[in-house]
C-alpha cells in the first residue's frame, strides 16, 4: 500500500469507530481518568522546576482512535519529521529553510544550539548594561513590533511581572497612532529605551511606529534619539541602514520563524522586565518540553496526544473552533498569542506537496480567561449547536496575595466546568436541559512562573508542528498574509484598478 493510501485509510478507520458518550467511555474504563492523565516533572537545577499535569480523559479519545491516531503518526513519518526539526534540516520547503527556534533554547545541533548561545550572551550583556546604568538612567521600554514580534513578550511580560518589573515595559503594535500615543502618555522620554522589534525590518507597521517614537524622543528634547534605540531582528544590515548603532543591534537567525522567536533576541524585552535569571529559566522550561517531545513516542508525547485531539475534534467531528480558557490573569493573553501560532502556522488548505488538503486544517483559537468568560461565552458551550474543544489552564499556586478563598473558588469554578460540559443534565423544560458529552482537557501547572510559562509554550509549539506532520502540511510559512499587504501599498500608490465595493469605500474613507 501506498503511503497516501495507507494515511487515508487511517482516516476511514478513524471516521468509521463508535462515538461513545465521554460517559460511556469512563464506565467502560474506570482507569480512564489516570490513563488519559499525564504529569510531567522537571527539575531546572537553580533555574527552578515545572510540574504540569495534562488531563485529556474528557476527550473522546477511544482505545481504537489512539491507536489508529499513533498509526497515522507512523504513516505521516512523526519521528522522521521530528528529527528533521531538531537537526536542523529544511522542514520549511516553501522557504528552503529549517526552524531552529528550538536551538535558541538549546535544543538542537552543536552549530545551532552554539550560535543560539553566543546571541544569548550577547543579549544578557545588553540587558545587564542596562541594568547597571551603562545607558543612564532607563525606567521605561517601548517594544515596538507586531504578530511574532510582539505577541510573545507580550505574553511573557504580563505574565511574568505581576510581582516586580525591573523596567516598566510597553509592547506596542498597532499602526492605529492611539495605540503609541498611549505608551508615550505612560512613559517620560527622558529615561525610555525604544526597541525596534522586526525579523524582517521591513514591516509596514512597525517601522512607521518606530519613525514615530523616534521623532517623540527629539520633539521631547532627547538629544540623540538613535542612540535609545535597540534593534532586535534578523536583518541587521537593515537595522543599521536604519540608523541603530552595531553595538544595539541584537540579532537572530532567519531560520527562526516570527511567531517561534520568543527565545531569540525578540525576547529582550522580557529579560530587561524581568531579568536574566528568568529569561534562561523561561528558556530552560521550554527545553525541558524540547526533551519531552523529541524522547517520548505516541500517546505517551504529550504535544502528540494533543494533536491527536485536536485531529479528531478538527478533522472527524468537524469542529470549526478550539476554546481555551486561561483561569489564571497571568495567562490573560495566552489564547492571544495561541491565535497567531496555530493559525498562522496550520490555517493552510494545501499540503507540502501543494494538493488540497480534505477537511478542516486549523480550527479557529479563540478564548479567554475564567471566570469572566463563564458570564460571557460558556452559554454557548454548554447549550449552543456548535460543538467545541475546550482547554482549562489553571495554576494551582495563586497569582495573588489575598484570601485563599478567591483562589480556591477560581479552582473550583475551572474544574466545575469541565464536569458540567461532559455530564450536562436532563430537564423537563428543554430551555434548561444541557446535553453534556461537550470534551476539554484540563491542564494544572504548579504555578505561573517563567520556566512553567517556557514550559506551556513550547508545549503549544509542538502540539502545533505534530497537527502540522499529521496533516502533511508546512507549518512554518504564511503566505496568506501577503495579499492584504501588497492591495494596501497599492491604495497607497493610487494606482490601479479595484472592485467598486472597494472603490467606493476608498472615496467615503478620503483616500481617493
Ligand atoms: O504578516 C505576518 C508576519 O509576517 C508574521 O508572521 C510576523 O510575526 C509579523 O508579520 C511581523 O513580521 P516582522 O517581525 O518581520 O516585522
Amino acid at each position: 500500500m501506498t503511503s497516501n493510501a495507507a494515511i487515508t485509510d487511517i482516516w476511514n478507520r478513524l471516521r468509521d469507530l463508535p462515538t461513545p458518550r465521554l460517559t460511556d467511555l469512563f464506565d467502560a474504563d474506570p482507569d480512564r481518568a489516570s490513563r488519559l492523565s499525564q504529569r510531567l516533572d522537571f527539575d531546572l537545577g537553580e533555574l527552578g522546576q515545572v510540574g504540569l499535569l495534562a488531563d485529556f480523559s474528557k476527550t473522546h479519545l477511544s482505545h481504537e482512535a489512539l491507536d489508529a491516531f499513533e498509526a497515522l503518526a507512523e504513516a505521516r513519518k512523526f519521528e522522521k519529521a521530528r528529527e528533521d526539526l531538531f537537526e536542523g534540516r529544511v522542514v520549511n520547503a516553501t522557504e528552503g529553510r529549517p526552524a531552529t527556534h528550538g536551538a535558541m533554547r538549546g535544543s538542537g545541533t552543536a552549530p545551532a544550539v552554539e550560535e543560539g548561545e553566543a546571541l544569548l550572551a550577547r543579549m544578557g550583556m545588553l540587558v545587564d548594561a542596562i541594568h547597571a546604568g551603562t545607558l543612564g538612567e532607563v525606567k521605561h521600554l517601548i517594544h515596538i513590533g507586531i504578530g511574532g514580534s510582539a505577541l510573545g513578550p507580550a505574553l511573557a511580560i504580563d505574565a511574568l511581572t505581576r510581582d516586580l518589573e525591573l523596567v516598566d515595559v510597553h509592547v506596542v503594535s498597532n499602526i492605529d497612532g492611539l495605540a503609541l500615543e498611549q505608551a508615550f502618555a505612560a512613559c517620560d522620554p527622558a529615561t525610555t529605551l525604544i526597541a525596534v522589534a522586526s525579523k524582517t525590518f521591513t514591516t509596514t507597521e512597525t517601522m512607521t511606529n518606530a519613525a514615530s517614537a523616534l521623532r517623540w524622543l527629539s520633539d521631547n528634547d532627547v538629544s540623540d534619539p538613535s542612540g535609545r534605540v535597540v534593534a532586535l531582528t534578523a536583518n541587521p544590515e537593515r537595522a543599521v541602514e536604519w540608523g541603530v548603532d552595531e553595538t544595539r543591534v541584537l540579532p537572530f537567525p532567519e531560520s527562526v520563524g516570527g511567531r517561534y522567536s520568543l527565545w531569540s533576541s525578540i525576547g529582550f524585552p522580557v529579560a530587561l522586565a524581568v531579568g536574566m535569571e528568568d529569561f534562561r529559566a523561561m528558556l530552560a522550561g521550554a527545553q525541558a518540553i524540547d526533551t519531552h517531545f523529541r524522547a517520548e513516542t505516541g500517546r505517551e508525547n504529550l504535544p502528540l496526544l494533543a494533536a491527536f485531539a485536536d485531529q479528531y475534534y478538527a478533522r472527524i467531528r468537524e469542529c470549526q473552533t478550539r476554546a481555551v480558557f486561561a483561569y489564571d490573569e497571568r495567562l490573560a493573553l495566552l489564547p492571544d498569542y495561541l491565535q497567531q501560532l496555530e493559525m498562522e502556522s496550520n490555517g493552510k488548505r494545501v499540503d507540502v506537496a501543494g494538493q488540497p488538503v480534505e477537511g478542516h486544517t486549523a480550527p479557529i483559537t479563540w478564548g479567554g480567561v475564567g471566570t469572566d468568560a463563564q458570564h460571557a461565552v460558556f452559554q454557548l458551550l454548554h447549550q449552543g449547536t456548535h460543538l467545541v474543544p475546550v482547554d482549562f489552564i489553571a495554576s494551582i499556586a495563586p497569582g495573588d496575595e489575598l484570601d485563599l478563598a478567591h483562589h480556591k473558588a477560581l479552582l473550583m469554578n475551572c474544574l466545575a466546568q469541565g464536569a458540567a460540559l461532559m455530564a450536562g443534565q436532563d430537564a423537563d423544560d428543554p430551555a434548561k436541559s444541557y446535553p453534556g458529552d461537550r470534551p476539554s482537557t484540563t491542564f494544572l501547572i504548579d504555578d505561573c512562573d517563567a520556566a512553567t510559562l517556557g514550559a506551556l509554550i513550547a508545549f503549544h509549539e509542538h502540539r502545533t508542528f505534530a497537527n502540522a506532520v499529521l496533516m502533511g502540511i508546512n507549518p512554518f510559512d504564511q503566505f496568506g498574509v501577503e495579499l492584504g499587504k501588497q492591495i494596501a501599498k497599492k491604495i497607497e500608490s493610487g494606482e490601479g484598478d479595484f472592485d467598486p465595493s472597494t472603490t467606493r469605500l476608498m472615496q467615503a474613507a478620503g483616500l481617493r
